[in-house]
């Protein structure tokens, strides 16, 4: 069975999305919306290309796409089909959360995802050369945990762009900002110790919290981050071992805690002797930053950062500068856990950031944002919403009478995902009705659109009230 082509508008002159990736993502969208159900046989190549106009390179590569992401299987000699299993399964993330990057069957914009090709681009040309680096020789062997001290010499220029270049020698590689966490919280926290952390916070926290046994607590916070005199009133049982805080473009709220409010922070938290955990994972999208709260507070303060949100998350690496005295106790979980960070993901960003490939894969990554921010903001006008220029996050107050897991089951049954709230929050208390878009996810600002779209029309119905178990 062939079935009847959608039709396809191509914006032939768009940088961001090539042509290819237009088509491709627009099959992806007609599997999805159950235009070719499984097994349906897309059209031959050349009769494609024939009809839009496109050269046969241009569909090979956009079937070949479909077939990398999982939605088509088949070759231009045997055709090219639908797969069974890309639609099937609708309950696929009920039995442990597993997450399936690019799902076709979904407009995925809960997760985290590089908004710009780029990377993969230049990815394919480094690994060509990188056997000409001086430092190829160590990816054969152990290396030491705190990472090889040209990757350390990286980590610090990387920290560097958000203020003063640390000494290299205080650095810990990690494989990715969360391993950063992991690794800090499992070195200075013991079992029932309490971290403050925003009422809603970064998922990876809760887990963390889960998994080492500590108490979140969670703290009042105002257009400016957290309230400096929550943070005192929290500790008043002397039970705080840290405050957990997200500087620049907070996840979820996409917040940016300007430099009078660090100032404050940075005070309490030395007049009390908490730990501050500084994870400034999204740091380096912003143009402009404030200076770290560990510029203000070297003595206890733990800075994260890494490049999954400049670069990509696929390449798992992170920077961790905590005091001087706690960086051997940080190695020593590196160590623990898995050795060392890996060392070919470490001499990619290396390379990347010795030579400059790092700021345009960064640069056009933020002009993607910014494109992808002027949409959403003309599409949800009169809409309540905080985010940012350059935040891949649009942290949206849903209006009466929506609740934000009925208006996330709502909108996943048409088609598109998103994160509700309580997804983020820190303990029982009571969180806004509001959800976390990821318009960075989205694979092309078309794809962004129709998400949009679908969530304003989502918004215009009622919430369908529960039938079955419901009393009279
Ligand atoms: C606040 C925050 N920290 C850390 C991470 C994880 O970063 P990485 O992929 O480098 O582990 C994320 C990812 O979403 C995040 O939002």
């Amino acid at each position: 069975m062939t079935n009847t082509f959608p039709s396809i508008v191509l914006e032939r002159n768009d940088p961001a999305t090539p042509v290819y990736r237009q088509i491709a993502d627009a099959i992806s969208s007609a599997v999805q919306a159950g235009t070719f159900p499984p097994g349906c046989r897309l059209s031959p190549q050349r009769d494609l290309a024939r009809e839009l106009g496109v050269n046969l390179t241009t569909i090979s590569r956009a079937y070949a796409e479909l077939r990398r992401l999982g939605i088509v299987v088949g070759s231009p000699s045997r055709g090219t089909f639908v797969r069974y299993q890309a639609a099937a399964d609708p309950d696929f993330r009920s039995g442990g959360e597993e997450f399936v990057p690019h799902d076709p069957r979904f407009i995925d914009l809960s997760v985290n995802a590089a908004p710009t090709p780029l990377y993969r681009q230049y990815l394919a040309q480094t690994l060509l050369r990188l056997a000409d680096d001086p430092r190829f020789a160590a990816l054969e062997d152990y290396q030491p945990a705190a990472g090889p001290s040209w990757a350390r010499e990286t980590g610090a220029d990387w920290i560097g762009r958000a203020g003063q270049r640390p000494d290299p020698g205080q650095v810990v590689v990690t494989a990715g900002a969360q391993a950063g966490l992991f690794t800090t919280l499992a070195a200075i926290c013991r079992r029932d110790d309490v971290i403050l952390a925003n009422h809603v916070t970064y998922f990876g926290l809760r887990a963390l919290a889960n998994r080492l046994n500590f108490r979140l607590r969670g703290i009042a916070t105002d257009e400016h981050g957290p309230l400096p005199e929550a943070v005192a009133a929290a500790c008043a049982d002397g039970e705080v071992r840290a405050l957990f805080t997200v500087p620049c473009l907070d996840n979820p709220t996409a917040t940016t805690i300007p430099l009078a409010r660090r100032v404050a922070l940075a005070d309490v938290a030395r007049r009390l002797g908490i730990y501050l955990i500084e994870d400034d994972i999204y740091g380096p999208l912003l143009a402009e930053r404030p200076p770290p709260i560990a510029s203000l507070y070297p003595e206890r303060t733990i800075y994260i950062t890494g490049v999954s949100k400049a670069l990509a998350p696929g390449l798992r690496v992170g920077f961790v500068l905590p005091p001087r005295e706690l960086t051997g106790a940080i190695a020593e979980v590196v160590r623990e856990t898995t050795w060392m960070s890996p060392p070919l993901s470490m001499l990619i960003a290396t390379n990347w950031i010795e030579d400059g490939t790092a700021d345009r894969i960064l640069d056009s990554h933020r002009t993607e944002l910014r494109a992808r921010q002027d949409l959403a903001a003309k599409l949800l006008t009169g809409l309540n919403f905080d985010t940012n220029p350059y935040s891949t996050h649009i942290w949206l107050h849903l209006p009466e009478p929506w609740r934000s897991t009925d208006f996330t089951a709502q909108l996943q049954a048409r088609g598109v995902r998103i994160m509700a709230s309580e997804a983020f929050a820190t303990g029982s208390s009571p969180v806004p009705h509001a959800v976390r878009i990821n318009i960075g996810a989205a694979r092309s600002r078309e794809q962004l659109r129709t998400a949009l779209e679908t969530i304003l029309a989502t918004l215009a119905q009622r919430p369908k009230l529960p039938s079955a178990g419901a009393a009279p």
